[in-house]
Parts: C-alpha cells; structure tokens; sequence
C-alpha cells in the first residue's frame, strides 16, 4: 500500500504527544496524566450509556466502546484514552463461559484445575474479536493526536480468575496449582501468555499506541516464586509485541517487592501503586525505564486542598525521573467526585508546564 493506513496516521499523529514521549523518556511539554479506570462509574454519562446493557455484551459494540472510552478524554482533557474493554474479554472470546457481575467482577462457570480443562484454553484469533479491531479504527480516527492505550490482563492475573472462578482475596487454588503442580501451571501460564499476546497485537495492529499488561494481583507473590512461576509467561508477551515501536506498560497492586523483576519481564514503563513513594519506586527498577504512578485513588475523597498536597508529593518524588507519567496507584473509585479528577489533571498540567 502507498496511502498510510488510518492505523499508521492515529499513531504519526500522537508519536509526538506528552504521554509517549514521557513513555520514552523524552523532555516534555508537561507530566501527562491519565487515570487506570478513568472510563466508568464515576461519570453520568457511562451510567447513562451502560443503562440495562451488561459490561460484557458492551465491550463487544464499537460505538459504546468509542462513546465510552472517549468520554473521560472529553470531560477530563487527560493525555491519553485507555480502551473500553476487559481482561476477560478475550477469553469469553475463545469461549469460556465467564460473566462480569456487578459489585463482584469476572465470574467462571467452570474453573481451570486440572490437564484436561487447559484444552478449552485455544489460541485467540482476530476473527474472534472483530469489534476490537473495529472499535479502535473508530477511536483513533477521533482521538487524532491523543494516543489510545490498548491493554491486556497478564497471564497470572488471568489464571487467578480461572482457577479461583472468581474473584479472591487469598488465592488458594492458584497457588495450590502453582506450588503443587508447577508443570501444569507452567503449560496454563504459557496458553494465557500466548492468548494475552495475540489480544495485544490485535490492539497494535488496529492503532492502539501503547499498550498495558494488568498483573493486577500479582502482589500476592512472593519474589522467588514471581521469578521462578510467572516471569517468564509475563516475558513471553512483552517479547511478542516488542519490535513494534509501541511502548509496554507493567502495572500491580501490591508489587512493591516485584517492581525491579516486573521491569526486568520486559516492560518498558512499570506503574506503581500508592504504598511506596516514587523515588524508592526509582530505585527499585533501576535506570532506564520510565515510571507510572502513584496517588492513592481514595486521597480524591479527602478535599481540594488534601489532594493538591498529595498530588505534589507524588511530583516532588519523581521530579528527578525522565519519563514520570502521573495516574493513581490504583483505578478509580466508582463513588469518586469527576470534578475532583478534572481537577486533579488541571493542578498536575499547571504545576509541571515546563
Ligand atoms: O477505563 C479503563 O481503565 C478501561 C477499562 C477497564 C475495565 N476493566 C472496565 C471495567 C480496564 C482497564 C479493566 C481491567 C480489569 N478488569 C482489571 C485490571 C485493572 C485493575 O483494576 O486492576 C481487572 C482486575 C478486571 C476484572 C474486573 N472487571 C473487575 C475486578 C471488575 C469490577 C467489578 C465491579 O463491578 O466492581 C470488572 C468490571 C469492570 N471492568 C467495570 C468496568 C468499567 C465495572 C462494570 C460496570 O461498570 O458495570
């Protein structure tokens, strides 16, 4: 093709945006912010839209999923829009009876325990997400220089929702299958990492201008075992989608003790949640990779004045970092004030313009 795809132009467009140029340590006009969940509960006009249509059944329609994920974009003038979507979409995709229920989160009919229950975990395809790939052409045509992160759930992220069948706070059977049975939690690891992979390069090849790996729940290990039972399926995905100039984000709750590892897997930017400051986040990755973070999304319950002090905090920490891209430690809480958010981006561009 001669004409450059509308792909290549959503990307040519946001190359130069303060958010990838922060992604690539470069100087920037400000500190790009955006928000992990900032598309959701906590604005009107997602309630309004999702009114009667179940969270699965929306991710697969393109013009909720523009609509949706343009929304904070619009109200908020943050610096980058993360697509409207799950990390257990791709697998309903390939056809594991899963729902999302309200107040509790992904759901397995069947949990993944045994050899036999791998087989249901087949390799995904772009045809089994056509309105990914169609929901992003539509976005980036919109977004024009703001850039569109892509995002994924990592492998053990994704296998704690399929051995557990839900939700949990302990973890008990993923760790049983992974301290019991490390073969077999290898194999599950190695068929979510190929999964998770391909649902990336679906998003990259579609337009998206980064991309984020959720190991959301990946706190809960202890170093060795991350190193030894889930770094090298998280390293699988960042090699598959590296060599596509699209920088990769690493974010979990609870990883103080595995930041350094996490952007050893091959990220090229690890997010960090609220319980260390950014400066020892610095230390504990080491050079050369930028960093993502850090206000405790509950500081938005305590007043203008209290968040402003807290968000400086988090500058003041990570003023000596090339490459700081300002979010919460966490996503937003669906209760949260929006003009507090609104707020909070105006105070973070205003006391960073460079
Ligand atoms: O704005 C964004 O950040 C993009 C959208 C997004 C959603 N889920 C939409 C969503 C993203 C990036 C995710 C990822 C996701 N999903 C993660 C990793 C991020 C994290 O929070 O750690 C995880 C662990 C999930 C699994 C999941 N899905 C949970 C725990 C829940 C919440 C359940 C609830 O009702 O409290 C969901 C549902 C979900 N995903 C909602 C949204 C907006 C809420 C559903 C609704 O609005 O009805």
């Amino acid at each position: 093709r001669t004409e450059p795809s509308q792909q290549q132009t959503g990307r040519t467009a946001a190359h130069d945006s303060a958010f990838l140029r922060a992604c690539r340590r470069e100087p920037v006009p400000h500190t790009p912010v955006w928000f992990m969940r900032q598309a959701g509960r906590s604005l009107p006009e997602y309630r309004k839209v999702r009114e009667g249509i179940p969270m699965l059944e929306s991710c697969m329609r393109p013009d909720l999923v523009t609509e949706i994920t343009l929304q904070p974009v619009r109200r908020h003038n943050v610096d980058a829009a993360i697509f409207f979507s799950d990390i257990v979409v791709p697998l309903k995709a390939i056809g594991i009876d899963l729902d999302i229920k309200p107040g509790v989160g992904p759901v397995v009919a069947q949990p993944i325990r045994t050899r036999a229950d791998l087989d249901r975990l087949r390799p995904l395809d772009p045809s089994d997400v056509p309105y990914v790939t169609e929901a992003i052409g539509l976005l980036t045509a919109e977004l024009g220089a703001t850039p569109l992160i892509g995002f994924a759930g990592a492998p053990f992220t994704l296998a704690s929702y399929l051995v557990e069948g839900g939700p949990s706070r302990n973890h008990e059977h993923t760790k049983a299958l992974m301290y019991g049975d490390p073969e077999l939690w290898a194999d599950l690891l190695d068929r979510l990492a190929d999964i998770t992979a391909a649902f990336l390069k679906i998003q990259i090849e579609a337009g998206a201008s980064a991309v984020q790996l959720f190991d959301s729940w990946v706190g809960a290990l202890a170093p060795a075992d991350y190193r030894r039972s889930v770094m090298p399926a998280s390293t699988k995905v960042f090699d598959a989608v590296a060599g596509h100039g699209v920088p990769r984000i690493h974010f979990g709750v609870g990883t103080g003790e595995l930041l350094g590892l996490m952007g050893e897997a091959g990220a090229d930017v690890v997010g960090v949640d609220w319980r260390i400051p950014m400066d020892e986040a610095v230390r504990r990755v080491g050079p050369g990779k930028a960093l993502q973070g850090n206000l405790d999304p509950a500081v938005l319950f305590a007043g203008r004045e209290a968040v402003e002090t807290k968000a400086q905090e988090v500058l003041d920490a990570a003023a000596d970092l090339p490459g700081h891209i300002f979010n919460l430690g966490h996503g937003v809480l669906p209760s949260t004030d929006p003009d507090a958010l609104t707020r909070l981006v105006e105070y973070v561009h205003e006391h960073t313009a460079r």
